[in-house]
């Protein structure tokens, strides 16, 4: 490192949301440690150096403990100031047409690496008395994802870990922010087999840059969480009143296979 920054940790940052809270932190003043599976994060690193900050790239698997063991020894001791634990996937079709080794890895990769590397950040970070933590949740987690089952489980997972985690480190010195995103123009949605779907083809998705700068605001503000954009925030307060029977059947308007295609 070239200079006495403080390090964000970005998982996820080589395309969509979090390659936009990367560029978010370089703006504000943080080097970066970023994180992907594939090959293309090394691309990512290099359009976020011509940012003037100090950037370290890392491939790896974030849904095994060697990629978040990998991941953490990057940092080679430097102080983590902010980790933003947002590398995530989707998966659609039926449950029962999904090969399960996929649905693993969005389990694996949604919740036990992210909880893998938020355990071990904040350890550390607790052991200093401070540090930023910002969770990517979503805003399926409020609703059971009819054709999209396994993913919209992990978010509803991550979203209440995140508010549960806030709470027992109220008074340690670390904020816990969880960002609540809807639909988001990313790669999310061809990755997760999703195109067909009236999900996958909507023309009404956010802006990820829009949505990054929402959650890095949050996350520095130390906010509870944030809901981008107000049609999002009308979805989220009627899935707390409406019965999960009704939800599930809007959810399978939008994502059952072929839905999308006219
Ligand atoms: N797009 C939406 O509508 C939406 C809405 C709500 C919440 N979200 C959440 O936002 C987060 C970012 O998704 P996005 O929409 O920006 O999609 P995206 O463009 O597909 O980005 C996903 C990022 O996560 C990384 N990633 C996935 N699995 C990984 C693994 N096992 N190990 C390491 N890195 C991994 C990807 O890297 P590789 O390409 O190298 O695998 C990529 O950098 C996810 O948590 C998603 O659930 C998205």
């Amino acid at each position: 490192m070239l200079n006495n920054r403080p390090l964000a940790l970005v998982t996820g940052a080589s395309s969509g949301i979090g390659y936009h809270l990367a560029k978010c932190c370089a703006l504000n003043g943080f080097n970066l440690l970023v994180v992907a599976n594939e090959p293309f994060i090394e691309e990512s690193a290099k359009s976020l150096r011509a940012l003037g900050v100090d950037v370290v790239a890392v491939q790896a698997d974030l849904s095994t403990s060697e990629g978040v063991a990998k991941t953490y020894e990057a940092a080679r001791g430097r102080p983590i100031a902010a980790l933003l634990a947002n590398a995530g996937r989707g998966l659609g079709k039926g449950f029962l047409d999904q090969d399960f080794s996929a649905a693993r890895h969005v389990i694996d990769t949604n919740i036990s690496g992210t909880l893998e590397l938020i355990h071990r950040v904040g350890r550390e970070m607790r052991a200093l008395n401070g540090g930023r933590i910002l969770i990517t949740g979503s805003i399926a987690g409020f609703t059971p994802g009819t054709f999209q089952a396994v993913y919209n489980g992990t978010k509803a997972f991550v979203d209440s870990f995140a508010v549960a985690l806030r709470h027992e480190l109220s008074h340690s010195g670390i904020s816990v922010t969880c960002l609540l995103p809807g639909l988001t123009d990313t790669l999310f949605f061809e990755r997760a087999d999703l195109m067909d779907t009236q999900m996958g083809q909507s023309e009404n998705k956010a802006d990820p840059a829009e949505v990054a700068q929402a959650g890095f605001d949050a996350m520095m503000k130390g906010e509870s969480h944030i809901i981008t954009g107000a049609a999002n925030k009308v979805q989220a307060m009627l899935a707390n009143v409406m019965p999960a029977d009704l939800l599930a059947e809007r959810h399978r308007a939008q994502a059952f296979p072929g839905s999308g295609i006219p």
